[in-house]
């Protein structure tokens, strides 16, 4: 019997969280960019709340019985991101992530798409090929970079936010989902969709808001375990300034060793705040796109999968 293909089940979960373990420890061990074995217990929530909200783009691929690769994507306004494509080892090179691509892009028949995006491994030769095949070229190289919480915390001082930025914090976002929905289409050019109801109910993310002259100018999330991002502002003459409030925040709790960020390559700003503050480059990512896409000069991004 061939390989099938079908919509994802709650029941596939756990172990379209092992393929995707064994996939990126193997990518990585081949490319020298392995450090420990990618944990799969618990499976990241974010499965889960993919099913629950995009079930129809959800695509597994199966060998009697058993997943050898899955693939995700979302829409935003007219903006497609492919969220997760992978497979195991054993089953890569035989079509499959072609097949997995076509399923979940294929879900979205009918809607208007006008640019397909995703986040891939810099170094992933197979990966920036195939996407390549697809009509999507890299426009911006992106890093996951890393710095030891104290470093931040010594480097940022005591200087404050600065006159012009005013920053709160908010503990219970859904209020203002539309608000913030608003900042993220103006300053991006599409909507976020469920990501910000992601990070504050399902990761408990804390959200921070930057206000100027009593207008709303950003938002930012920031996690217990020193993850920060995303972070948008409608100005990048903002971003400096909102970066560091978060990286200041973040860097109160206590409980995380070091803070780590996904910036643009091009967002100068991102760039010499990373260097000010100590962190270093551990992953070179890429952003692809069918059509040329905006400047990333006043947003932070999060993750591969969630941009
Ligand atoms: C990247 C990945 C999803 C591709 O899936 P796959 O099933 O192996 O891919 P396919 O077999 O459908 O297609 C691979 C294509 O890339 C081509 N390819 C592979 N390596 C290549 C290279 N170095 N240069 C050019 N083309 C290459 C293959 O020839 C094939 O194209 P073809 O069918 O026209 O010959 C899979 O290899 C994987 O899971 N890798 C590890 C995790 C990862 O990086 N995932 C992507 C995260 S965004």
């Amino acid at each position: 019997m061939g390989i099938e293909y079908r919509r994802a089940r709650p029941e596939d979960l756990p172990q379209t969280t092992s393929v995707f373990a064994i996939a990126i420890d193997d990518l990585n061990k081949k490319h020298g960019f392995f450090e420990e074995p990618t944990s799969t217990s618990p499976p990241n929530p974010q499965y889960a709340f993919w099913l629950e909200k995009e079930p129809a783009s959800f695509w597994v691929a199966e060998d009697d019985h058993t997943i050898v690769g899955y693939s995700f994507s979302f829409l935003r306004g007219t903006l497609w991101f492919l969220a997760d494509l992978f497979i195991l080892p054993a089953y890569q090179g035989r079509g499959i992530g072609k097949t997995l691509i076509q399923r979940t892009l294929g879900s979205w028949r009918g809607r208007r798409i006008a640019n397909r995006t995703l986040i891939t491994p810099a170094f992933n030769r197979s990966s920036v090929s195939l996407y390549m095949r697809f009509g999507m070229l890299p426009r911006q190289p992106l890093y996951f970079a890393a710095s030891p919480r104290e470093s931040v915390a010594e480097s940022l001082g005591s200087r404050g936010a600065g006159e012009t930025l005013e920053v709160e914090e908010r503990e219970d976002i859904q209020p203002i989902f539309s608000r913030l929905s608003q900042i993220h289409k103006l300053s991006l050019g599409f909507p976020p969709g469920w990501h910000n109801e992601f990070f504050s109910q399902v990761q408990r993310a804390r959200c921070l808001l930057f206000k100027r002259n009593n207008r709303l100018e950003g938002y930012a999330f920031f996690r217990r375990n020193g993850r920060v991002g995303p972070l948008v502002v409608r100005s990048a003459s903002s971003f400096r300034r909102a970066l560091e409030a978060t990286l200041r925040f973040a860097t109160e709790q206590q409980q995380s060793k070091e803070l780590t960020i996904v910036f643009a390559g091009t967002n100068e700003e991102a760039a010499l705040a990373g260097i000010r503050h100590g962190f270093r480059i551990k992953y070179p990512l890429l952003f692809l796109s069918s059509k040329p896409m905006g400047d990333w000069d006043n947003y932070l991004f999060y993750s591969p999968g969630l941009m």
